[in-house]
């Protein structure tokens, strides 16, 4: 029996991939596969050039694999659909907490985007990889002293969260050591009080939010910015409603509002020349997922402003957008070799893969649902509903429940899809399982980008007092 989506579209996993007329007009985010997927003559599935099976040989499994093509086809995209839409200046940042690396911060810095981090890890990162300062943005609800010190010393712009760290600034630039940097680029995060439909824990525009300054505190906070303005350049505002949203009316409704926040601010003294919408965009992670596209979603925040904008006859301030998810979730795949199996008569069949919860958190998290192919069998007919387990001691660690796969055997290559976004981000050592390495796939070829870990890189940081040593 061959399995077919109610959304009509066959889920066999060589349908998953795009024809090439197909990828002219699609979004990465819209697309299940990265956008350089094929199935080759070998009946395997290659992305980027590359046999996932050969990958999976030569760089082992689990493996994270990037495609660059469609990293890039999406930074394009954000930044093209700017460009067509918007009369004012535009900046794409990348929300780097989606996957922050060396490589992925590099590329995206190549494209022209610049980078949203949410900690100092992320900005060390950031930086290091050569991204411009200029073009970084620091996040978070509690930056610390030291990592507040670390932004103002990198030259990247602050987006305030809350007092503490409006004081902590001020407090700063009357430092000796820090004045000298002083008035600090900063941006102030606000809660807009618009929902939209997502996971509860990843929703964040409402006003029970622990993000940004309550809307009642505008006031004050512009006040405190104007009378500090010798410590502080407030150069923008900055909100950010949730995550994986499919409908667009929210984001247009928050730039109407922001636009409402610069006029406020004007009558302050204070001159907002950025805006920033935050992320959100979301992605197809199966069949009857519709997002819209990258550009479906720029145009109308665009068209707003410029209304809002034209009527008010205030110029244009330059748009800034973070995307994360939508930038890079579609553009990865993991790979995993399938273990044990076990079938459970008239209840169901488990097969298990050597990764799990430490390497995609995400459906024990949030009950994020996966589709998955075998990368060895892509045009088999889908004859088995199983469960695919991840190999930790937790019941919940499972990645996809009620997988439609071939008939899967030990040793057989699964690939989960959907997985750039929040995978390796938020992988752990649980179980002390080293976490994957990730290659980058292009033209056939394909560069390593993190190494997997070894046993010695799991013990790196423990100590071992000298009490417990046992005597030799
Ligand atoms: N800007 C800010 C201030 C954010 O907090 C986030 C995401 C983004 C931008 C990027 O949002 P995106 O375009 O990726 O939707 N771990 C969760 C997602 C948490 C999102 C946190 N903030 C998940 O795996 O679904």
């Amino acid at each position: 029996m061959v399995s077919t989506h109610p959304a009509g579209i066959q889920a066999n996993g060589s349908k998953y991939i795009l024809s090439s007329n197909q990828r002219e007009g699609i979004s990465p985010n819209q697309s299940l596969l990265p956008l350089s997927a094929k199935v080759n003559q070998n009946d395997n599935l290659e992305v980027g050039g590359c046999d996932v099976t050969t990958l999976v040989k030569q760089f082992g499994s689990p493996l994270y694999i990037l495609d660059e093509e469609s990293l890039r086809t999406a930074c394009c995209q954000y930044r093209d659909s700017f460009k067509q839409y918007y009369k004012g200046e535009s900046q794409v940042l990348y929300a780097s907490k989606a996957w922050n690396c060396l490589a992925v911060c590099a590329i995206v810095a190549s494209e022209g985007l610049g980078i949203d981090v949410a900690s100092g890890g992320e900005l060390y990162t950031a930086i290091t990889a050569g991204a411009d300062a200029d073009k970084i943005y620091l996040h978070s609800n509690n930056k610390s002293r030291d990592e507040l010190i670390f932004a103002v010393e990198s030259g990247c712009t602050i987006v305030v969260d809350n007092w503490y760290e409006l004081n902590t600034l001020v407090e700063l630039a009357q430092e000796n050591s820090f004045s000298s940097y002083a008035p600090y680029r900063i941006m102030l995060r606000l809660t807009p009080g618009i929902d939209c439909h997502t996971h509860d824990y990843i929703r964040t525009g409402q006003l029970d939010s622990k993000f940004g300054f309550d809307p009642n505190a505008l006031d004050d906070v512009f006040a405190f910015a104007i009378k500090n303005q010798a410590s502080l350049n407030c150069v923008g505002v900055h909100a950010h409603i949730g995550s994986q949203i499919f409908e667009r009316q929210p984001h247009q409704d928050l730039a109407a509002l922001m636009v409402e926040w610069l006029k406020k601010a004007a009558t302050y003294g204070i001159e907002i020349t950025e805006l920033n919408v935050g992320g959100g965009l979301g992605i197809r992670y199966i069949e009857s997922d519709d997002p819209p596209s990258i550009e479906e979603w720029v145009k109308p925040i665009c068209e707003v402003v410029e209304k809002a904008c034209g009527e008010a006859n205030i110029s244009l301030p330059k748009i800034l957008c973070e995307p994360g998810r939508s930038l890079i979730g579609t553009t990865c795949v993991t790979a995993y070799s399938v273990g044990a199996s076990k079938e459970i008569p008239g209840i169901r069949k488990y097969i298990a893969v050597d990764g799990g919860m430490s390497d995609n958190p995400r459906p024990i998290t949030y009950e994020s649902i996966y589709r998955a192919v075998v990368a060895n069998k892509m045009s088999a007919p889908l004859t088995e509903q199983v469960t695919i387990a991840g190999k930790h001691c937790e019941s919940g660690d499972i990645l996809i429940k009620d997988a439609q796969l071939p008939s899967t055997s030990e040793g057989d290559i699964l690939v989960v899809m959907g997985t750039g976004a929040y995978n390796y981000s938020m992988s752990s050592n649980y179980n002390r399982l080293p976490r994957p390495a990730a290659v980058l796939v292009g033209n056939g070829e394909a560069s390593l980008i993190l190494q997997r870990e070894s046993y010695q890189d799991l013990i790196r940081q423990d100590c071992l007092p000298e009490r417990l040593k046992k005597n030799e």
